[in-house]
């Protein structure tokens, strides 16, 4: 809808003014409006003519109107201080409709098409159990993933493990000593951060262990047959576990590279940098000067010869770019890193490692009700697992209420969609920069903006149908006389409906969900309006009760579609 409103604008505008139009809070400002006239009048010509940007927006509306197809606008108006608002006919609101409705990918653009673009999410550090803040990061880069993939791009979806470093000769050094197998089969997170945690405890009191730990490493990376097929079975359980709460949460991989992959590219890329001269040796480490982006050095090698965390990136980021060939590489991790890749930016600059655009894509903190970083009784931060099992049992409970006739299957089925969709949708709701907050209770409603909501509309939406005897896109719907959707909650959410691609582009740009989950939202506030003071099913005229359902049936899809972007899923019933 908005394409053809700027075809009509740029028809008479100067070529390349740069014009958007933007829908309104209110419908008395038009169902779509525009700023061009106050730019047109800043201008330094337009200035000097006297042409106030009132004036402007006057002349141009009265074009508009003699430019634009018979009937294709209800109303055109100039607007202080210089907008021009427009109102659509009812015609063009239902053709638009028609067209909606009889496009089974409606939203899904070519923006990205021929484009690759790397999302690298979750990354978590192996051998360590997953918390609250690898939810937020799983959730978001999932999202913007799937929003990526709808937008036309070729998405590879990366986990980034962890998976390198000295942690791992402490890790052998424990297990050696207080190491149980069984254990580490049966839940091996757990064993392996327990076997960790001790070990941090005994160093206290026994200084050797710390030495033992960097020996294994040592051996480790010097390719030692035995710790290696240790390290090898940590990781492997490892990643097992991983696997297990991915599918709970319903995400997946394409390349679980992680950091020991870059293991043996470490000290040719410390020489080649060096021998090109753009590394060199600070008080015995090697450093890639940064002055020029006002940052410090970038440690590259420790002078005990060990590399870094931003050394393995560096390698990373050169294999990506040449086995990949991205436009775009997106990292999202959490604000805390932001220096770690600041750095990563300047030195892909430095090296010219600058084919594809890098963005790192932070995010905020976790709280809980009280403000405080969310954390248990005990003072432990959350681990993933809890937060999801806690949400699953609060919406079983809801749905048990709710549906008490349901199979035991049923509700388990509805009660992992809805817990886990409030977890996702609580998150994805908010500017990912900020801290969120878990409030269960809210997160958990069915009324306000929350998961629970979104999925309670479509559910309806699909009740709505079930009741009707509604065959899905028959033959006949192309042939449907939509003329008969004239009251105004029908044409609100015909207008709703068009807005959607313009919020996944949004969220697209901005790497944000926020702009699309605001959007659901707002999409079900006008679709349950719709339904509740519309006759649908007890209507009397056939082919308006046909129409009325055909938008029922649009909506629907567009919410499940809409939901899916966030990776929320959509269940029939709730
Ligand atoms: N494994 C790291 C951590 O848990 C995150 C990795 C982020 N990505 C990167 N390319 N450095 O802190």
């Amino acid at each position: 809808m908005k394409d053809s409103i700027l075809t009509i604008l740029r028809s008479l505008l100067p070529a390349g003014t740069p014009v958007d139009v933007s829908v309104p809070e209110q419908e008395t400002f038009g169902h779509y409006s525009t700023n061009v006239a106050m730019r047109l009048a800043s201008v330094k010509g337009a200035k000097k003519a006297g042409a106030t940007p009132m004036a402007v927006a006057q002349e141009l509306a009265v074009k508009i109107e003699a430019a634009a197809p018979a009937g294709f606008f209800e109303k055109i108006e100039a607007a202080a201080p210089g907008f021009v608002n427009f109102w659509l006919s009812k015609k063009t609101l239902q053709e638009e409709f028609k067209k909606v409705f009889s496009d089974k990918n409606y939203g899904r653009s070519e923006s990205g098409k021929k484009k690759t673009v790397i999302v690298e999410y979750s990354s978590p550090n192996i051998a360590k159990i997953l918390n609250v803040g690898h939810l937020r990061n799983t959730i978001i880069g999932e999202s913007l993933a799937n929003i990526f993939e709808f937008s036309g791009y070729t998405v590879i979806r990366w986990n980034y493990l962890g998976d390198w470093g000295t942690q791992f000769g402490k890790l052998i050094a424990a297990y050696r000593q207080w190491g149980d197998k069984k254990a580490v089969m049966k839940n091996p997170i757990e064993a392996l951060q327990k076997l960790y945690v001790r070990f941090h405890e005994e160093t206290k009191s026994d200084p050797e262990l710390e030495r033992r730990g960097q020996e294994e490493f040592k051996k480790l990376e010097g390719g030692d047959k035995e710790n290696r097929k240790l390290w090898k079975w940590f990781r492997e359980e490892s990643i097992k576990e991983l696997k297990r709460s991915y599918k709970a949460l319903g995400v997946d991989f394409d390349v679980w590279t992680g950091e020991s992959f870059f293991e043996n590219e470490m000290k040719p890329v410390v020489r080649e940098l060096c021998e090109r001269g753009i590394a060199e040796r600070s008080e015995g480490a090697m450093v890639i000067k940064l002055d020029a982006f006002n940052l410090p050095p970038a440690l590259i090698e420790k002078s005990d010869g060990a590399s870094l965390y931003l050394t393995r990136d560096i390698a990373n980021l050169r294999y990506r770019l040449k086995k990949y060939k991205p436009a775009k590489i997106l990292y999202v991790i959490g604000n805390e890193q932001s220096f770690q890749f600041e750095q990563l930016f300047a030195v892909a600059k430095v090296l010219k490692l600058d084919s594809a655009e890098l963005r790192h894509v932070k995010y905020g903190l976790v709280r809980g009700e009280s403000g405080k970083k969310l954390s248990t009784r005990e003072g432990r931060t959350v681990s993933m697992n809890e937060i999801l099992g806690k949400a699953v049992a609060l919406a079983k409970e809801a749905v048990q209420k709710k549906n008490a006739e349901l199979s035991e299957k049923e509700k388990n089925e509805i009660a992992e969609a809805v817990g886990i969709g409030a977890v996702k949708y609580n998150d994805l709701k908010e500017n990912r920069m900020t801290d969120i907050v878990f409030n269960w209770e809210r997160m958990l409603a069915f009324t306000g903006d929350s998961g629970p909501y979104l999925q309670y509309t479509y559910a309806r939406m699909r009740s709505i149908l079930r009741k009707s005897g509604y065959a899905e896109r028959d033959a006949k719907d192309a042939g449907r006389d939509f003329a008969a959707l004239d009251g105004d909650a029908a044409l609100a959410l015909m207008r709703k409906l068009f807005e959607f691609p313009d919020a996944v582009k949004k969220s697209n740009e901005l790497l944000m969900t926020s702009p699309l989950a605001d959007y659901l939202y707002k999409f079900a506030s006008v679709a349950n309006k719709f339904y509740e003071t519309t006759p649908i099913l007890k209507d009397e005229n056939e082919s308006r009760r046909q129409a009325r359902l055909t938008l029922i049936e649009t909506a629907a899809r567009v919410l499940k579609t809409g939901l899916g972007l966030l990776g929320i899923q959509a269940p029939e019933k709730i």
